[in-house]
C-alpha cells in the first residue's frame, strides 16, 4: 500500500479533504498532469480554439440529447410527432432541438477547422501520428453519430437519405446486399432500422466518442502539444525541466479558450434564435415532411457537412473508372521507365497494376463510388507518411505549397457546393476533376511535399507578447 500524506498542520476543511481523495484517487496528480502544469507552447493562436470548442460541442450535443430523449418516441409511427411535440409543447423543448441540431452542424464546422490547423503546421508528424488517427477515427465516428441521428425525426429527408445511402453498401461485392439488410434490419427502411438506429445513436456511438476523445487527449498529452511554428518546445527546458517556450494550460489557455467559447457561443446563439434552419443547410425543409416510403422526393443530397464526399461518390461512374485504369496504367509505365526500384520491383508493379486495373473494370462504378467516398475519409489517416517535408508548418515551407493548400481548400468546398445540388452534366465533370485533385493532393505528396526552397525554422518559437 502507498504511504498516506497528512495534511498539513492548520490546513482547512477542504485541504483535508484534497489529502484524503489524493490517498485514494490521484485527483491532484491527473489535474498537475493535464492542467496545471501541462506545458504548451507559449505561441497558440486562434486556430488552437478549435480543440476545446469541439469539447464544448461534445458536451451540448450530449446534454441536449439526454433531455430530448425523454420526450422522443423511436417508432416509426410516432417519431415523427414527438419531434413536433418537442417543438411545440414541451417547455423549452424548442430551444434543446434546434441548441441539439445546430450542435450537429457546428460540431462539423469546429471539427474540420481543427483538422485543417492539423494539416496547416503539419500537427499530424512525428511525434503525434496516433494523436492524428484518434482523429481521424473521431471523425468517422462523428459521421456515423450524425447519419444515424438524422433518420430520427423521421421526415422526408431522413427516410430517403437513409435509404439512398444504406443501398450503397448493398454495391460491395458478395456481401453487399445481406449487409445492407443487416444494417436495415428490413428489407426497406422502416421501424427495425428506426430502432436500432436510435440505440446506436444514443448510446453505442457516443461511448466510442468518447472514448476516442478521451484517448486523443491522453496522446496528446503524452507526446505536447504542436505549435504553428512546428518547433518542438520539449527541446530547450529551463534548469527545472520546464520547456523554455512553454506555460502551464491553467491558467493561461483555460482563460484563452474562454475567448474563443465566448466568439463561439455568440454565433451559435445566433444561430439557434435567428437562423436555426440556417437556409435549409441545417434542418432540411423537406424534412419537416414526414416520411412517406411511396413518395420519393425529387432531389435527395445529405446535409452539408457530407456533401464534399458524396459528390465524390456521384463522381465515379464508368467514365471514371476508366480515367482512374488510364492513370493506373500511365502509373506503371512511368514507374518502368523511370522509377528508382530494380527490375523484380518494377515488374511487381506492372503486376498490382494489372490487377487493380482488373478489378476496376469487372465490379460496377457504384461499388468503385462507395469506396472513393470511403477512401477520402480512410486517406487522412495516411498524412503522417505521404508528408515528406523537412519542416513541419506551412509558415516555413516555400510560398507556392500554400497556394496547393488553397487549391485543396477551394477544391473541397466546390465539391461540397456540387454535392447539394441536383446532378448535372456539367456538375459531374467538375467533381470529377475535383475528386483526381483531392486524390492527388494525398497520393502525390512524397513527392510535392519534398520539391522548393524551405526557410530556416528558428530555435525557439515566434512569440509578440500582446
Ligand atoms: C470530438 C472531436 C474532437 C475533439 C473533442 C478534439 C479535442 C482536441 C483537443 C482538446 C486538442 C488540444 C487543443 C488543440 O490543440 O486545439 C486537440 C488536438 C489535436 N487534435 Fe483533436 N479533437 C477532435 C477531433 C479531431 C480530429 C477529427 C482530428 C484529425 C483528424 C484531430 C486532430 C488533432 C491534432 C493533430 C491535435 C494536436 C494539434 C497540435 O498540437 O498542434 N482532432 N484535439
Amino acid at each position: 500500500m502507498a504511504e498516506m500524506k497528512q495534511a498539513p498542520a492548520g490546513a482547512g476543511a477542504g485541504e483535508k479533504l484534497l489529502t484524503w481523495v489524493d490517498n485514494r484517487f490521484p485527483a491532484t496528480k491527473l489535474w498537475n498532469e493535464h492542467v496545471g502544469e501541462y506545458y504548451a507552447p507559449k505561441n497558440f493562436n486562434f486556430w488552437y480554439f478549435f480543440g476545446s470548442l469541439a469539447l464544448l460541442v461534445l458536451v451540448i450535443q450530449i446534454v441536449t440529447g439526454i433531455f430530448l430523449v425523454m420526450n422522443y418516441k423511436p417508432d416509426a409511427e410516432l417519431a415523427f410527432a414527438s419531434v413536433e411535440y418537442i417543438m411545440r409543447d414541451v417547455p423549452w423543448g424548442w430551444l434543446i432541438r434546434y441548441m441539439h441540431s445546430t450542435g450537429a452542424s457546428a460540431f462539423f464546422v469546429v471539427v474540420y477547422l481543427h483538422m485543417y490547423r492539423g494539416l496547416i503546421y503539419g500537427s499530424y508528424r512525428t511525434p503525434r501520428e496516433l494523436v492524428w488517427i484518434f482523429g481521424c477515427l473521431i471523425f468517422l465516428a462523428l459521421m456515423a453519430e450524425a447519419f444515424m441521428g438524422y433518420l430520427l425525426p423521421w421526415g422526408q429527408m431522413s427516410y430517403w437519405g437513409a435509404q439512398v445511402i444504406i443501398n450503397l453498401f448493398a454495391a460491395i461485392p458478395f456481401v453487399g446486399p445481406d449487409l445492407a439488410i443487416l444494417i436495415r434490419g428490413d428489407y426497406v427502411v422502416g421501424d427495425a432500422t428506426l430502432n436500432r438506429f436510435f440505440s446506436l445513436h444514443v448510446i453505442a456511438v457516443p461511448l466510442v466518442l468518447l472514448g476516442l476523445v478521451v484517448a486523443h487527449i491522453i496522446a496528446l498529452h503524452e507526446v505536447g502539444s504542436n505549435n504553428p511554428d512546428g518547433v518542438e518546445i520539449k527541446a530547450k527546458k529551463d534548469a527545472n525541466g520546464k520547456p523554455l517556450d512553454g506555460i502551464p494550460f491553467h491558467p493561461y489557455y483555460s482563460v484563452h479558450d474562454l475567448l474563443g467559447v465566448g466568439g463561439f457561443l455568440f454565433v451559435f446563439t445566433a444561430v439557434i434564435f435567428f437562423m436555426p434552419e440556417f437556409g435549409g443547410y441545417f434542418l432540411e425543409y423537406n424534412n419537416f415532411i414526414p416520411a412517406d416510403p411511396f413518395k420519393t422526393p425529387p432531389h435527395i443530397a445529405p446535409v452539408w457537412y457530407f456533401t464534399p464526399f458524396y459528390s465524390m461518390l456521384r463522381a465515379t461512374t464508368d467514365w471514371m473508372v476508366n480515367v482512374l485504369a488510364v492513370i493506373i496504367a500511365l502509373g506503371a509505365v512511368l514507374n518502368l521507365i523511370k522509377g528508382k526500384g530494380d527490375g523484380k520491383t518494377k515488374v511487381a508493379g506492372l503486376v498490382i497494376a494489372a490487377v487493380v486495373i482488373g478489378l476496376l473494370k469487372t465490379f460496377e462504378a457504384k461499388f468503385w463510388g462507395v469506396a472513393v467516398m470511403g477512401g477520402a475519409v480512410v486517406i487522412l489517416a495516411g498524412l503522417p507518411w505521404f508528408d515528406k517535408s523537412p519542416v513541419k508548418s506551412i509558415r516555413y515551407r516555400p510560398n507556392w505549397h500554400k497556394l496547393v493548400y488553397l487549391v485543396f481548400v477551394i477544391n473541397f468546398i466546390i465539391l461540397g457546393y456540387l454535392g447539394v445540388q441536383p446532378p448535372s452534366p456539367v456538375g459531374e465533370k467538375v467533381s470529377q476533376i475535383g475528386t483526381l485533385i483531392y486524390f492527388g493532393f494525398f497520393v502525390l505528396m512524397p513527392w510535392w511535399s519534398q520539391l522548393g526552397t524551405f526557410k530556416q525554422v528558428p530555435e525557439r518559437v515566434t512569440f509578440k507578447p500582446h
